[in-house]
């Protein structure tokens, strides 16, 4: 079984949730499919199909305008959320303590973190790539809890281009020997960044890769569906 993850980011309305649904619940798979909807889509899923939500906040209710709470993740029957996405990180100013306190105020309400971390493309060229993403790793996970940790290379966000295989399994391998020091050995560890239909069966073939974290490619039924065929 690998996770299967969409993130529809700033994007998509009633009916295209619709549509990819209920495309989705017509597929035999034994992976785990979850969409990661806008706030405003998270309500009202007729098709069974598990939704995640893409930011958290890390208090508990008050004057935070604009901010979401556990507790609203919670009563909206939200079972995963995305925390430290790389676009959070950067246009919001996300650190490392804050991922760790949005992490961990998800799992206080039952929710499962999806903690992404990942360099940038200048970290990556001064050869920095292991132990930005060892730092952020052990930085922003909660300190008990289950939680998912998705390796996004900032640089291959949106971009087309990914990482080579060897890359993946040295960074993965480095991911999960960072999480065995912390006993923390049966995190699944995802891939994300310009996966699509082409590469998905690749990279999921790799070791300690236990599934995707899939941006544009999950909008839609055409590019998101053979993605599905092609792990199972
Ligand atoms: P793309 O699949 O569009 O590159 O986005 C990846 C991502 O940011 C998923 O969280």
């Amino acid at each position: 079984m690998k996770f299967i993850i969409g993130n529809w980011k700033m994007n998509g309305n009633t009916e295209q949730k619709d549509v990819l649904l209920k495309s989705i619940k017509n597929v035999q798979t034994n992976n785990k499919i979850v969409i990661c909807l806008p706030f405003t889509l998270l309500h009202g899923n007729d098709f069974g199909i598990t939704i995640g939500a893409q930011d958290i906040s890390e208090h508990t209710n008050g004057a935070y305008t604009g901010d979401i709470s556990g507790q609203m993740l919670k009563d909206a029957n939200i079972k995963y959320v995305i925390v430290g996405h790389s676009e959070r990180r950067f246009y919001h100013n996300e650190t490392n303590d804050i991922v760790k306190a949005k992490a961990t105020t998800a799992v206080a309400y039952g929710i499962t973190p999806i903690i992404c971390i990942g360099e940038t493309q200048s970290e990556r060229n001064m050869g920095r790539t292991m132990s930005v993403v060892k730092k952020m790793l052990l930085e922003s996970v909660p300190d008990y809890g289950e939680y998912i940790i998705a390796y996004e290379p900032r640089w291959a966000i949106g971009s087309g281009t990914t990482p080579s295989v060897s890359e993946i399994k040295a960074i993965h391998e480095t991911i999960f020997k960072t999480l065995r020091n912390i006993n923390r050995e049966n995190t699944p560890i995802l891939y994300g960044g310009s996966v699509d239909e082409e590469n998905a069966k690749t990279i999921t073939s790799v070791a300690h890769v236990d599934g995707l974290l899939i941006g544009r490619a999950s909008l839609k039924s055409d590019t998101f569906l053979p993605i599905i065929k092609s792990i199972d």
